[in-house]
């Protein structure tokens, strides 16, 4: 028999229900890479922070989750995730967070488990963490170290004056 993959040392929960997640029901792909393995056996993600994972994360946040929670997950039909702010106070932490992206929540908030890779919904949840403009000091996410260096997000002021320069040439 195999391990499976919940062969780690957490247990997660449904945000709402508390019943036991079934990670065997995740992707094939994306499952024994190095930052699953670790976020299994302790609950915390790897990426968060780590540059190089940023735009894999945003690249899987903009196809699944900007629609309703928005661009820079400041809010639309879902709530901001870029705040202090969290109906599910859990979701302060990476384990929450991941629970309640796998399992889902309430109404529109379906689950996301079985369509994309673990190893996906932890950089996706890096980006997350990296859209964060709340207070450092309420980011339980981060390590005293990852506090340090944080500063809140801002949306990228050279993309928007790069679009915009390229329409002037447009219309030159
Ligand atoms: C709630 C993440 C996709 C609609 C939430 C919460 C998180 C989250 C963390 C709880 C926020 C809190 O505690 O304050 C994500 C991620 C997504 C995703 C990472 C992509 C994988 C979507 C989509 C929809 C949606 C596609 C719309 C179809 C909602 C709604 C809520 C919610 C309405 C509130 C649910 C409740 O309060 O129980 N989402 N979401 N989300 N999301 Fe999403
Ligand atoms: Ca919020």
């Amino acid at each position: 028999f195999g391990l499976g993959v919940a062969s780690g040392q957490v247990t997660f929960r449904h945000t709402i229900t508390g019943e036991v997640l079934n990670l065997d029901d995740s992707l094939p792909e994306g499952r024994d890479t190095e930052a699953v393995r670790q976020f299994l056996q302790t609950g915390i993600n790897p990426y968060t922070e780590v540059k190089e994972c940023l735009p894999k994360g945003e690249e899987a946040y903009l196809v699944a989750c900007s629609g309703c929670h928005g661009h820079y997950a400041e809010g639309k039909v879902g709530p901001g995730l870029n705040d202090s702010y969290w109906t599910y106070p859990k979701n302060k932490t990476d384990k929450g967070l991941f629970e309640t992206i796998f399992g889902g929540a309430q109404g529109m908030m379906g689950p996301h488990g079985s369509h994309l890779q673990l190893d996906e919904m932890l950089l996706m949840m890096a980006w997350i963490r990296h859209l964060y403009t709340g207070d450092v000091a309420e980011a339980d996410w981060l390590t005293d170290e990852q506090k340090k260096n944080f500063t809140p997000f801002k949306p990228d002021k050279s993309a928007e004056e790069n679009s915009s320069a390229s329409e002037e040439q447009k219309t030159a």
